[in-house]
């Protein structure tokens, strides 16, 4: 129920002012079928942050990074990268995007380099003859994700979670400025998740894992910086009655007089804990990502 965009590095010329990285300015997405999926979604992120998008099932987070893209066209708003439409930064390769599994067909035969090669492809010419470069490029991105043992299997004969790190890989290929994950750690195994951190934290050049969170559900719900915009009470405006709620205090959580209290918001896959005296205190620290907040709770030192 998660995805990131990643937005590494800035283009070498920079204005006086740089533009954002990403700016969604009142983006709205209406499917043909009359579905409403997206209603006047605002807000930008700088590069160098990595930033969680966070919201329930059906609130239109894939919708959001195929507006981005421009795989859909939004009824009403505009989305700009690093100051520019999007259409120029796709085709120079600027934004790269891994869609979530679901939306990829696992039977279509094909390597594992093939798909890594994929990210190449903009950079190629017609023909699309890979260069040396292009084949360096492969091998350090699949040895980046740790997939270098597989590169001449098929993808659908791979766990979930190594075909994750293969559309990682695929990603990196293209060197992109602005990597967009959809639902990168849904299904995928602990190693996986570990190595996809790393890497999101290999590509942002400042900055503290997911120091950005937009939460949506199909209008936005808050956007900024993690410690002010991951609250219990935007999560609960974001999930309503789908997470689970519960708060210890006094007898149940300390054996003295200690006041606090310990908030947890669960959608049973990944528990959020929230420590203090007041209900609504974010979380502290940098691991105050959704999708970082490991199956145990956070150590939760006030
Ligand atoms: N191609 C489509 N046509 C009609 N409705 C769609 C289409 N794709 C998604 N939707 C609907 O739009 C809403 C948002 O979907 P989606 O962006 O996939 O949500 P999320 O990724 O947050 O789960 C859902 O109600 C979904 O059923
Ligand atoms: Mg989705």
């Amino acid at each position: 129920m998660t995805m990131h965009v990643v937005a590494g590095r800035s283009s070498p010329q920079r204005a006086a002012v740089p533009p954002p990285a990403l700016v969604v300015n009142d983006v709205s997405v209406r499917y043909p079928n009359g579905h409403s999926a997206l209603s006047h979604v605002t807000f930008d992120l700088s590069f160098g942050s990595i930033c969680g998008l966070v919201g329930v099932n059906g609130s239109g987070k894939s919708t959001l990074f195929k507006a981005i893209m421009g795989f859909v066209a939004p009824a009403s708003g505009e989305v700009r990268i690093d100051g520019g439409p999007v259409a120029d930064a796709v085709r120079a390769n600027r934004i790269a995007y891994v869609p979530q599994s679901e939306e990829i067909d696992w039977t279509f035969p094909v390597l594992v380099d093939d798909v890594v090669m994929m990210g190449r492809y903009g950079r190629m010419g017609f023909l699309r003859r890979p260069s040396p470069a292009d084949r360096t490029a492969v091998t350090d991105a699949l040895a980046r994700v740790d997939m270098t043992a597989f590169r001449r299997r098929q993808i659908g004969e791979l766990s979930g979670g190594q075909r994750k790190r293969v559309f990682l890989a695929r990603a990196l290929a293209q060197e992109a400025q602005i990597i967009l994950l959809d639902e990168p750690f849904t299904g995928v195994d602990v190693k996986t998740e570990q190595a996809i951190v790393d890497l999101m934290r290999d590509l942002r050049m400042q900055g503290e894992y997911c120091d950005h969170v937009v939460l949506i559900n199909r209008r936005l719900i808050a956007a900024g910086p993690t410690a002010a915009t991951f609250t219990q009470a935007n999560l609960e405006a974001a999930f309503g009655g789908v997470l689970r709620h519960f708060r210890l205090t006094g007898d149940a959580l300390h054996d003295d007089a200690d006041a606090r209290s310990l908030t947890v918001l669960t959608d049973d896959e990944r528990p959020v804990v929230f420590y203090g005296t007041r209900g609504d205190d974010a979380p502290k620290g940098p691991t105050s990502a959704p999708s970082t907040a490991s199956s145990t709770p956070t150590d939760p030192k006030p």
